[in-house]
């Protein structure tokens, strides 16, 4: 499926919400302990000015006016090995896009939109920061569909963390490079 990308901005924040208390209403099942981000989550992240500030951003995958799906992402930095260095320790460390919340309309699932939107997320990141190297993200362990998707497009298990966001949840964090 050929769609078109646009970036989000505060105009779409309401949308997310809805689509994120449906999304967390879903994964959790009988238990109300998964509280979805809110409103401000997403409007503090995609208003003008603080975005760029904090190096944040979102896209929609489009096709004629109509929007297919979300994502929402961020470029952070962790250290990877030790330097040595005779008075202090210091770490190289790696640029990555932290993606942090994506979501395709139930009706325009199984379409290559969320393989898309990923890869333009990571593409808005080489332009963000050039030395960006690779997408990392978190899946809970219940999500058996995104694990499949993210599998299917490349990714890798880092680690599980347990009791994450919260207990009793348990969550996959995975990485895939964007040099696949
Ligand atoms: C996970 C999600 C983003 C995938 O988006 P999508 O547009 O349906 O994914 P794609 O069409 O790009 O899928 C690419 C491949 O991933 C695999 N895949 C995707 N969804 C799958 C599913 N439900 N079951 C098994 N495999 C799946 C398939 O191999 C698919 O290729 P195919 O359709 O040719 O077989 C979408 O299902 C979604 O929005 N889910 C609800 C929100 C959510 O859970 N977000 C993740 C939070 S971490």
């Amino acid at each position: 499926m050929l769609v078109a990308f646009r970036a989000l901005d505060e105009e779409d924040c309401e949308h997310l919400d809805r689509m994120d208390v449906e999304m967390s209403a879903i994964l959790q099942h009988d238990e109300r302990i998964l509280d979805p981000y809110g409103f401000h989550f997403f409007k503090a992240r995609l208003s003008r000015g603080r975005s760029s500030y904090l190096n944040w951003f979102g896209v929609a995958a489009f096709d004629s006016g109509e929007d297919y799906g979300f994502a929402v992402s961020s470029i952070q930095s962790a250290p990877i090995k030790r330097i040595t260095d005779k008075k202090r320790k210091r770490y190289a460390r790696i640029k990555y896009v932290e993606l942090f919340w994506i979501n395709v309309m139930k009706e325009n699932r199984r379409k290559g939109v969320g393989a898309a939107l990923i890869n333009r997320v990571c593409e808005e990141a080489k332009v963000v920061d050039s030395s960006c190297s690779e997408v990392r993200l978190h899946v809970l362990t219940t999500n058996e569909d995104a694990i499949l998707f993210y599998n299917k497009i490349g990714f890798h298990t880092m680690s599980i963390k347990k009791n994450y966001p919260t207990k009793p949840y348990s969550c996959i964090r995975m990485r895939r490079s964007f040099d696949l």
